[in-house]
């Protein structure tokens, strides 16, 4: 079985998100502002974030598929469900559970500034640093680690423990 060992409790994430939900509201300002949730970790990051906005937020979602059910990234992403919202002249904010390797993020970001948006952005609940192998600007992040397999929050091993309210790293 499989360990959790506690790395972020509630509290924490939920000041974090309240940080960046208020850089966010200010930097939106008078803007179209579209959250683009990448499903299905995101969300109960989506969820806490909009509700922390004090400006209106316009919300869909996008699914992709990379990971399977392993640990391991496959750098092989595949968009199997698009946002139905009308983009055009919106600024697109890139809602993700996590950035790893930076795949995803790559992917959505050049699948999203082909559309007419004004603009397209990220924003991400963990940046995991230590094994980006993609150059991603990550507008906006809650939190940050090194590496290690985080679940909670949203985040999922094999699609378990995506409820629990804090996150934890899986040790094997
Ligand atoms: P990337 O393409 O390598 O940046 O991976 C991003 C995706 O991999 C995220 O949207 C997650 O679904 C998944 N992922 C990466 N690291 C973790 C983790 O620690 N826990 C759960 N899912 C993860
Ligand atoms: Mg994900």
């Amino acid at each position: 079985m499989p360990i959790l060992e506690a790395v972020f409790d509630q509290e924490r994430i939920q000041a974090e998100i309240k940080r960046v939900a208020g850089e966010i509201s200010s930097d939106y300002k008078g803007r179209e502002l579209a959250l683009v949730g990448v499903l299905k970790g995101a969300f109960i990051f989506l969820a806490d974030l909009v509700r922390n906005l004090t400006i209106p937020a316009y919300v869909d979602f996008v699914r992709v598929s990379s990971y399977g059910d392993g640990t391991q990234p496959s750098g092989n992403i595949r968009l199997s469900q698009d946002v139905t919202l009308d983009l055009d002249g919106k600024d697109v904010l890139l809602v993700e559970d996590i950035v790893d390797t930076g795949h995803t993020m790559a992917f959505l970001l050049s699948h999203f500034s082909g559309r007419n948006a004004a603009s397209v952005a990220c924003c991400a609940l963990v940046d995991k640093t230590g094994r980006r192998s993609r150059g991603v600007d990550l507008k906006y992040s809650c939190l940050s680690v090194a590496g290690g397999f985080l679940v909670g929050c949203g985040l999922d091993y094999a699609e378990k423990h995506r409820g629990l309210p804090g996150i934890y790293s899986l040790k094997p």
